[in-house]
């Protein structure tokens, strides 16, 4: 079987790894891939087209026989990727365009939410800066509030207002100076949740579904939390905060509607859906939906996994999800990430990077790539995220010690990484 998955993050080197690992496999292409699919070498090989060139990836899909696409990254999802792949006759994992608004209009998914009764913070929707405005002057709401853009703005759409004068800055911001552009001509102004995060990902054919194990994602930049929102610096899993008890609510409260509800509204939901909740002694409710799976959580999820990746990919493409294993590792997981120094904000690439050879043998530990180049052997900095290393253990402190012990070994300048990935677990 030939694969084609399509993204350039360490989330769609982890993608490469659990494709490439199946016996059903013959060849992963990635496109575009990054530098460390250009190295992995054997089943997998790069193809140089963007993430959102369809016609010209329904074209290579064709033209190579391709039997199964994964879409890792949202845009091409919004773009309608997979109308067009299954309107073509192609197989493809991943949410119609119609479905995908669960991630890529957050108006659609707090109505669709309110709709079905799921369980998520209350909200208001506005179109013009007056009518937020005047919002925000009247009403008694308790801050702080939390303002979004509605459309994709990779992660960075979302404030939290601590006070009215910040809340106005922020219509402004997006209003008047529309420094989302288009993705900001709806605005969500939405209750602040306490509690902790989590998130859980099930792969689905629309009715029945499979989990992976709950995780832990840390999307601020510094240390404790702290700073700016990034798209990610490590995550772990299984998340404890999930127990039993939590993750039976999640899926008789969240999933199991969110599923029906998109059945009747005559938009199946298919592919993977990443459900990102707020636990607040006990009681999950949501904080937002994303069409795919999430990055870095996926380089915790998916080594996690025991069954053939491929068998549940193709099961959930073929209705027959229900029939096939999806059985995980009693097991833990923990992946930092290394960013180029600056990220989220300015940073330089094209830096050299060493990775000392005994990481290659270092047992239970992956190195997915993410920003990287590879040119003739040379590897380079390309991004702000640049590397997601995974290890595995028996305990959370065991995956945690390896994958740093692996981190140290990898350097370039100005590299950053969080040195308590984990920590809030133990
Ligand atoms: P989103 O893109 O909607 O996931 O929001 C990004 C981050 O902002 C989330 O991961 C939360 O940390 C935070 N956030 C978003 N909405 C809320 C909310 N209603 N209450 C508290 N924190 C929130
Ligand atoms: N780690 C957050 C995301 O993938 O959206």
């Amino acid at each position: 079987m030939k694969v084609l998955i399509i993204g350039s993050g360490a989330r769609e080197h982890a993608l490469a790894w659990a494709a490439a690992k199946s016996e059903r496999v013959d060849i992963v292409f990635v496109s575009p891939g990054n530098g460390g699919t250009a190295l992995m070498g054997g089943k997998v090989r790069n193809v140089p087209l963007k993430a959102t060139a369809m016609n010209e990836l329904l074209a290579f899909a064709g033209d190579n026989n391709v039997d199964l696409t994964i879409v890792g990254s949202e845009q091409p999802l919004e773009l309608g990727i997979v109308d067009l792949f299954r309107g073509a006759g192609r197989q493809v994992v991943g949410p119609t365009q119609a479905a995908a608004r669960l991630e890529s209009s957050k108006v659609f998914s707090k109505e669709f939410m309110q709709r079905h009764g799921i369980p998520t913070a209350g909200y208001h929707v506005f179109r013009d800066a007056l009518s937020a405005n005047t919002h925000i002057e009247l009403s008694t709401t308790i801050y702080p509030q939390v303002i979004k853009a509605s459309g994709l703005c990779a992660g960075k759409g979302v404030f939290i207002a601590l006070d009215k004068k910040q809340a106005l800055t922020v219509n402004n911001a997006l209003f008047e100076d529309r420094i989302f552009g288009d993705a900001a001509d709806e605005v969500v102004i939405e209750d602040f949740l306490q509690g902790q995060e989590a998130s859980v990902f099930a792969l689905t054919d629309g009715t029945r579904y499979r989990l992976f194990l709950p995780a832990q994602d840390h999307k601020r930049i510094g240390n404790g939390d702290t700073g700016k929102n990034t798209g990610g610096m490590g995550a772990y899993a299984p998340a404890p905060l999930v127990t039993p008890e939590v993750l039976q609510k999640v899926e008789e409260r969240i999933i199991q509607p969110t599923l029906k509800g998109m059945r009747d509204e005559g938009y199946p939901y298919t592919g993977f859906l990443y459900v990102g909740l707020m636990i607040d002694q006990g009681e999950p409710s949501v904080v937002e939906y994303n069409a795919r799976l999430g990055d870095p959580e996926t380089q915790v999820v998916l080594p996690l996994l025991k069954s053939d990746f491929m068998v549940a990919l193709q099961a959930s493409v073929d209705g027959t999800l229900g029939e096939v294993p999806f059985e995980m590792y009693r097991k833990t997981a923990a992946t930092v990430v290394i960013a180029s120094g600056g990220y989220p904000d300015h940073y330089e690439t094209g830096r050299e990077i060493a990775i000392a050879d005994e990481v290659a043998e270092m047992e239970d530990c992956l190195v997915f790539h993410a920003g990287t180049a590879c040119d003739g052997g040379r590897l380079t900095t390309a991004g702000g995220r640049v590397f997601s290393v995974t290890a595995l253990g028996d305990t959370l402190r065991e995956s945690i010690d390896r994958a740093y012990r692996a981190v140290e070994k990898i350097g370039f300048d100005g590299a950053y990484y969080r040195t308590d990935i984990g920590a809030k677990a133990l």
